[in-house]
């Protein structure tokens, strides 16, 4: 159980790296870090997933993870202040603060997850140069269904693809790659007009008839895609992890309004059985 010393240390360490990611302008790093920890999650045999386990150099060298030592080591900033909380917690807050802190939405953050050293091995995350058929292979081996395969890649309305890193051209995905919004899919549905990146999985999303229909949707209305990708990104960022009911700060606060209104049932009992007590005294 997330004890109340520890959600003060995760509060803190969330404003740290509000200020980390606004003055470094990483969100979009830091984003993909949380994503690639938890996106190796495996349901059938309950391993890989946000345990903090991409900090561990033989993952954070998987060729997939290009790049990430870069977000590994600015989280390390904020955990040497607050070193209780756990590499897997503070890599999932990373991603949350760095969609919130560029305009998108809240995501609902339960801490509580546990350090593992044992990394899976190489191949879980997708490979961006294959079809839709080979994202749902990779996102259903994860326990997540198409909605979340849409929604989610949504994520690439932050930052730009590094040829050194991945291999593809110096391109971000929108216009205003540190703005968290629906521009991904308006993008997308534009096709290669405005000379912006897409990956062959961000094209398998429009070729798709199912996935296509999500994304119109987004394109179309930016409260339905914040709704579905905070929910996604709540999943994704839960992958093997069972919450303990009273770590939610949001249980604690249900579970103080069940008292107080216990408590004010209570006293209007005792003021009903005082008044009948006291007209049975008088007649
Ligand atoms: C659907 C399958 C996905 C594939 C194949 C994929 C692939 C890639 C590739 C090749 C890059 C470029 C990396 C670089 O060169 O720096 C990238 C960047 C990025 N990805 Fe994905 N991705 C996927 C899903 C996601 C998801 C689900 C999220 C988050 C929810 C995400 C967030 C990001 C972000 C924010 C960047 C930009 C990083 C930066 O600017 O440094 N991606 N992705």
């Amino acid at each position: 159980m997330a004890g109340v010393e520890y959600l003060k240390e995760i509060e803190k360490a969330r404003r740290d790296l509000r200020a980390l990611i606004s003055n470094k302008k990483c969100a979009p790093i830091m984003l993909r870090l949380a994503w690639h920890d938890a996106g190796t999650y495996d349901a059938r045999t309950k391993t890989g997933g946000p345990n903090g386990s991409i900090r561990n150099e033989e993952e954070y060298k998987h060729a997939a993870n290009n790049g990430l030592k870069i977000a590994v080591d600015l989280c390390e900033e904020v955990k040497i202040k607050h070193p209780k909380v756990t590499y897997a917690d503070l890599y999932q807050l990373a991603g949350v603060v760095a969609v919130e802190v560029t305009g998108g939405p809240t995501i609902d953050f339960v801490p509580g997850r546990k350090d593992s050293n044992e990394s899976p091995n190489e191949g879980r995350l997708p490979d961006a140069k294959q079809g839709p058929s080979h994202l749902r292979d990779v996102f259903y081996r994860m326990g997540l269904a198409d909605k979340d395969i849409v929604a989610l890649s949504g994520g690439h309305t932050l930052g730009k693809a590094h040829p050194e890193r991945s291999g593809f051209d110096e391109k971000p995905w929108t216009k205003d790659p540190l703005k968290f919004d629906n521009s991904y899919f308006v993008e997308l549905l534009k096709g290669d007009s405005e000379g912006l990146l897409k990956l062959p999985t961000d094209k398998a999303l429009v070729d798709d008839p199912k996935f296509r229909k999500y994304v119109e949707l987004y394109a179309k209305d930016e409260e339905d895609f914040f709704k579905d990708y905070a929910e996604s990104h709540k999943k994704l960022s839960e992958l093997g992890f069972t919450p303990p009911p009273s770590s939610s700060l949001k249980s604690k606060n249900v579970a103080l309004l069940a008292q107080s209104v216990v408590g004010v049932a209570v006293a209007a009992t005792v003021v009903v059985l005082s008044y009948f007590y006291e007209c049975n005294r008088k007649f």
